[in-house]
């Protein structure tokens, strides 16, 4: 037994021993083979690497160097935020009609699935320059992500805003308007409609360059986003400039009975703005029908909204204008009229509705202001208008 074990390890050592030299001896053949094999493995990676560079190599690389550098200007968000991002840049090349029919998208379920914060979009509609800006600046002040600014000037007029002001790219691409003519409407439709490109805006108000806030900025947006109505001048005027510009042929889209008049200025929540931008039932009759001396400035937005949403109005404009000195303008206010007593006048005296309640708060912006005003206004901001 003990021989056999002993034979069976010599055997098996034996069997090592010639293995092993089996092995010895096989191995330069084994990496002859591989030594080969890497070569032809080699030769054909060169092959194969020199002809791709050639004919790939070199796009498949620029091609990767650019994607992998893509997500640095490409600006377009995946995801929801592309849906409540505002437009960083407001140049656009839509159309009336493609921009409209964009700003009128709605969405049917009425609770924001994130943190909304209401904006107030302060709509400027001027010829050209904003001789009134720095104050604008001063009462926005702070205030950044609480506002949105757009400006409708005349298409010729090169704004020239630096960079660290509120009013820089913020000009939308605009067309010729004429006072008292569809243009004017256009334009504000126009306004309108890019500023509902952002979700966010809630609050509309249409300014000129003459106008100033009253109040300081958190006055402002909380009197506008507490309030139940939309603060558009409609009134019933039986008189030859109210209902004495109504043309039958409106008729029936627009019975006399429903014929309004109303300041330009206005200031409509993001329901209503939705409501001018997508009319296409009142506006050709309005083309049509009220031309000079129909204003069509002073009658169609408040016509038409009295029709569709009048319960949901004001019916009075939070723009202050003088017209006491009567004519067919209203004053403009110069340097050597701001004085604190000025400002009494548009402060004190006034009663109105605000969500149905009596209130002496009835302007939060006024009208017309001079360039020659701006230095004074500046002065007395903080102690009267409150910024
Ligand atoms: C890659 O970038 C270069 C310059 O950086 C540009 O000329 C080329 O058009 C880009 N290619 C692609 C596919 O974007
Ligand atoms: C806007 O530009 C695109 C190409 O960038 C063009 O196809 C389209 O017709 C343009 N639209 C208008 C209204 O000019
Ligand atoms: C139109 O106005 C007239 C009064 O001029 C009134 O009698 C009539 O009911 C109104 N029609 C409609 C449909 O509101
Ligand atoms: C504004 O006028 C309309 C009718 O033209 C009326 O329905 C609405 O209640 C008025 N708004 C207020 C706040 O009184
Ligand atoms: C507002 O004040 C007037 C008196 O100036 C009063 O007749 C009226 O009832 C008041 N309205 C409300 C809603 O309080």
């Amino acid at each position: 037994m003990q021989s056999r074990v002993v034979l069976a390890v010599e055997e098996g050592k034996e069997n090592g021993i010639s293995s092993r030299t089996n092995q010895s001896k096989a191995l330069p053949l084994r990496l002859l083979k591989l030594l080969v094999l890497f070569l032809a493995l080699c030769v054909a990676f060169t092959v194969i690497s020199i002809y791709s560079i050639k004919h790939f190599g070199i796009q498949n690389l620029v091609t990767t160097v650019n994607s992998s550098f893509q997500p640095c200007y490409d600006e377009e968000p995946t995801g929801l935020e592309r849906y409540i991002k505002p437009p960083s840049n407001l140049i656009h090349n839509m159309s009336d009609p493609e921009l409209l029919w964009r700003s009128s998208f709605v969405p049917r379920i009425k609770k924001y699935p994130f943190p909304r914060v209401p904006k107030i979009a302060f709509m400027f509609l001027t010829k050209g320059p904003l001789p009134l800006a720095p104050l604008w600046e001063r009462f926005l002040k702070g205030h950044e992500g609480y506002y949105s600014i757009y400006v409708h000037s005349l298409p010729s007029f090169q704004a020239n805003f630096p960079p660290s002001s509120v009013f820089h790219n913020r000009q939308i691409p605009s067309q010729v308007s004429e006072w008292g003519r569809m243009s004017m409407c256009d334009a504000e439709r126009r306004l309108l409609a890019n500023a509902l490109l952002d979700i966010s805006n809630e609050r509309f108000i249409l300014l000129s360059e003459s106008c100033i806030p009253v109040y300081s900025f958190s006055v402002i947006y909380n009197y506008l986003m507490r309030s139940k109505y939309s603060f558009m001048g409609a009134f019933d005027d039986p008189g030859p400039y109210g209902r004495g510009r109504y043309n039958e042929n409106m008729f029936p889209v627009v019975n006399i009975t429903d014929w309004r008049k109303g300041s330009q200025w206005f200031e409509i929540n993001r329901k209503l703005a939705i409501n001018v931008v997508e009319d296409t039932t009142f506006y050709p009759k309005f083309e049509q029908y009220c031309r000079p001396a129909c204003y069509v400035d002073e009658h169609y937005f408040p016509t038409m909204l009295t029709i569709e949403a009048g319960n949901m109005l004001a019916n009075r404009s939070v723009t202050w204008v003088d017209w006491s000195r009567g004519g067919a303008h209203p004053a403009t206010f110069g340097g050597s009229d701001i004085t604190e007593e000025f400002f009494k006048r548009i402060y004190e005296g006034h009663r109105c509705l605000y969500n149905n309640r009596n209130s002496s708060v009835c302007f939060l912006f006024a009208r017309k202001f001079a360039p020659s005003a701006l230095e004074p206004l500046l002065h007395i901001a903080p102690k009267v208008l409150g910024f």
